[in-house]
């Protein structure tokens, strides 16, 4: 009984068989308690020996159990430790680190130049009344220029700004002129009802300047645009206007800089012109003026809407417009700057 018991103790491989085998040889209705209790029907010479003997394989048995018990668990320490070793001389993982959309940055260069010229930056709503939107442009409801925006209407009063423009008039009507002129420079997302293409997208982004104080003329203006394109593009563009038509803005102008493809020799993307047109310019009209209550006779202005997606465009070379949507990290993160 005892050498079979030891070898059942040692062959047992988990601790829960450890214990199975315990109860077996010790328990209650096992083979030392049976000896135990057979103890009276034996003379009283025999008693001592017998349940010496009984006692001793016991304890045998008990010391065998509670060894191979610390044996297991010793070993399902080691096998834990083992596997959850940590080598802190192995490289680290590099963790990629994100970076500004390649929009966000020249919004954000731009933000710089004009903040560094005391613009104020304004953050108008992507959902705006047509009031503003229109209206307040000099565009009354049945404006034939209307159709130049196709536009997501949420409902007849209601829509999806077409441009920044729509902040023109909530600029003008708040600000008080006895603190000094109106500067403020307002980018974001503008939506129209295009279908998409390579050169269309139905989100984009814009950028609009205003600037109204009293002398301010057309040169205000081209010198802000040759600011812009310069911080953008580099020093040696230069900017030419082109006349236009904005209902908003008389006259109106479009701004080509310089084709930083052929520096302005000709080439296929600035269709052999040397120029590339940029954004739309002009001076405040007097009646978006007078809507809001200034007196044109007294103040002017100019304003200015550039879109960003295109500079990013024209300025990297990319030739999808969706690209800039799509939101896949090996076409974006290569705009990332180092550092
Ligand atoms: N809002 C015009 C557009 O989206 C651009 C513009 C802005 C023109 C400001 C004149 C003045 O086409």
């Amino acid at each position: 009984l005892r050498d079979q018991g030891l070898a059942d103790i040692k062959s047992a491989d988990v601790l829960k068989k450890v214990n199975q085998v315990k109860v077996e040889l010790l328990g209650k209705k096992g083979p030392i308690t049976e000896v135990l209790r057979g103890m009276r029907d034996l003379t009283p010479e025999e008693r001592p020996k017998v349940g010496a003997y009984a006692n001793e394989v016991r304890d045998k048995l008990q010391a065998a159990i509670d060894h191979r018990r610390d044996e297991l668990e010793q070993a399902a320490i080691n096998k834990q430790l083992a596997a959850e070793t940590l080598d802190v001389t192995l490289p680290g993982r590099q963790v990629p680190q994100g970076q500004p959309h390649v929009i966000t940055q020249i919004i954000t260069e731009l933000e710089d130049l004009f903040i560094g010229m005391g613009y104020q930056i304004v953050d108008g709503d992507e959902v705006e009344e047509d009031y503003y939107n229109f209206e307040r442009l000099n565009l009354p409801k049945d404006h034939p220029a209307r159709d130049m925006q196709d536009t997501f209407y949420i409902t007849k009063d209601v829509l999806l700004r077409t441009q920044t423009s729509a902040d023109q008039p909530r600029s003008l009507e708040s600000h008080d002129f006895s603190k000094g002129p109106l500067k403020v420079l307002s980018p974001g997302r503008v939506y129209r009802r295009d279908t998409d293409d390579a050169t269309h997208s139905h989100q984009f982004h814009q950028i609009e300047g205003l600037v109204v104080d009293k002398h301010i003329t057309m040169a205000d203006l081209k010198g802000t645009l040759t600011l812009v394109a310069n911080e953008l593009f580099g020093d040696q563009f230069e900017v030419r206007l082109r006349p236009s038509y904005f209902p908003f803005t008389e006259p109106s102008v479009e701004a080509d800089v310089t084709c930083f493809n052929c520096n302005g020799k000709g080439c296929a993307i600035c269709k052999q012109t040397g120029w590339i047109e940029v954004l739309g310019a002009g001076m405040v009209h007097p009646h978006v003026l007078e809507m809001s209550g200034i007196d044109p006779e007294v103040y002017g202005g100019f304003a200015f809407g550039l879109g960003p997606d295109r500079f990013a465009m024209l300025k990297y070379g990319v030739d999808d417009i969706r690209n800039f949507y799509l939101n896949d990290v090996r076409f974006l993160s290569q705009f990332y700057k180092k550092g």
